[in-house]
């Protein structure tokens, strides 16, 4: 592990004023967006769809790195470079998501376990000669009845540190990601509870494994009210527990912290993303974006796999991009 070349991946990573573009959605998952607004699922369109996205006007203005899923990273553009030495070219970071995904956890009825590292090792090796500079891996925490239990949490969390452990072996900065699902009627206290219980296991964990904390990005979910909750805490509420979540659950020498989206509203994602920074300048880490949805749902909707729509697309995901930068420094104008 080369401490240097990790805490310099981190701070070009955290630079003011930008964030993260997750483009890392799996093909189900891609064949899902594309079903929304009628695009045909095909590896073709999905290459079109993420030249979109890449070669989006003043994208590298806002955004510093890129999660590719492994079918985006050793792809051609229609100019026939690669989709990850463009973004290298344009000065954003190629990075790579490498878990295999969420599955059914065995003995827990509707929990889930990220599974991924077997072969992780050499895996990681070939991303990495071919010039990923960071990774990502996403473990799913759901609030239910009698969920999230211990083995879940103590699981997820012991995978995501050894998945971190072998990234920094090999020099790519780990983002490690504990999704606490929105989806649920239940109130913010109970997902600050969940919150703080996967946050405290995760950080045992990656000390455990000797994880380089300077060397390490947390990609966490808000402190926020279930989705189908009755009465859902506003913006300054949700910024305010958020912020007291990760200030007393994080160490201070983490490299830095960049929220997923986790189907807010565009609006709600960026509001609160804004508020948290507007009125907390003295953090111990920086506090930005790691958002798919929230950038890019409204640019695939205007797109809709049309050609003539490409322009229009990319003028609001250009915009999107912009609104999440100016967040990420609390300078969202209202
Ligand atoms: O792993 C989750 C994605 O990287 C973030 O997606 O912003 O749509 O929740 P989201």
């Amino acid at each position: 592990m080369n401490k240097k070349t990790l805490e310099n991946t981190v701070s070009k990573m955290m630079s003011e004023p930008k964030g993260l573009l997750a483009m890392d959605e799996s093909s189900p998952t891609c064949a899902k967006r594309f079903a929304s607004v009628n695009i045909e699922d095909s590896e073709n369109n999905r290459r079109r769809y993420r030249e979109l996205i890449v070669t989006t006007p003043n994208l590298n203005n806002y955004i510093s790195g890129a999660i590719l899923f492994d079918e985006t990273f050793h792809q051609k553009m229609s100019t026939g470079e690669f989709f990850r030495d463009y973004l290298e070219k344009i000065g954003i970071l190629p990075g790579i998501k490498v878990d295999t995904g969420a599955k059914d956890f065995a003995n827990h009825p509707n929990e889930k376990i990220t599974e991924g590292l077997d072969k992780l090792r050499e895996r990681l090796g070939e991303y990495a000669s071919h010039g990923a500079k960071f990774c990502k891996w996403r473990a799913v925490i759901t609030i239910g009845e009698s969920i999230p239990t211990n083995a879940c949490i103590l699981s997820n969390c012991n995978s995501l540190a050894r998945y971190a452990s072998l990234c920094q072996e090999n020099n790519l900065v780990p983002i490690v990601e504990p999704e606490v699902l929105i989806n649920g009627s239940h109130d913010i206290s109970k997902c600050d509870e969940v919150t703080k219980a996967s946050l405290e296991n995760l950080f045992e964990q990656l000390d455990i494994h000797n994880v380089l904390m300077s060397g390490t990005i947390l990609k966490p979910s808000m402190v926020i009210s279930g989705d189908n909750n009755k009465s859902r805490a506003d913006v300054s509420t949700v910024a305010e527990m958020t912020i007291k979540r990760l200030s007393d659950s994080c160490p201070n020498d983490l490299g830095g912290i960049a929220f997923l989206s986790g189907g807010q509203s565009d609006d709600e994602a960026t509001s609160h993303l804004n508020m948290m920074n507007k009125h907390n300048k003295d953090l111990p880490w920086r506090v930005t974006f790691s958002y798919a949805r929230a950038i890019q749902q409204s640019a695939l909707n205007a797109w809709r796999g049309d050609d003539s729509n490409q322009s229009k697309a990319q003028e609001i995901l250009s915009g999107r991009a912009k609104a999440c930068s100016d967040a990420s420094v609390g300078n969202l104008s209202t």
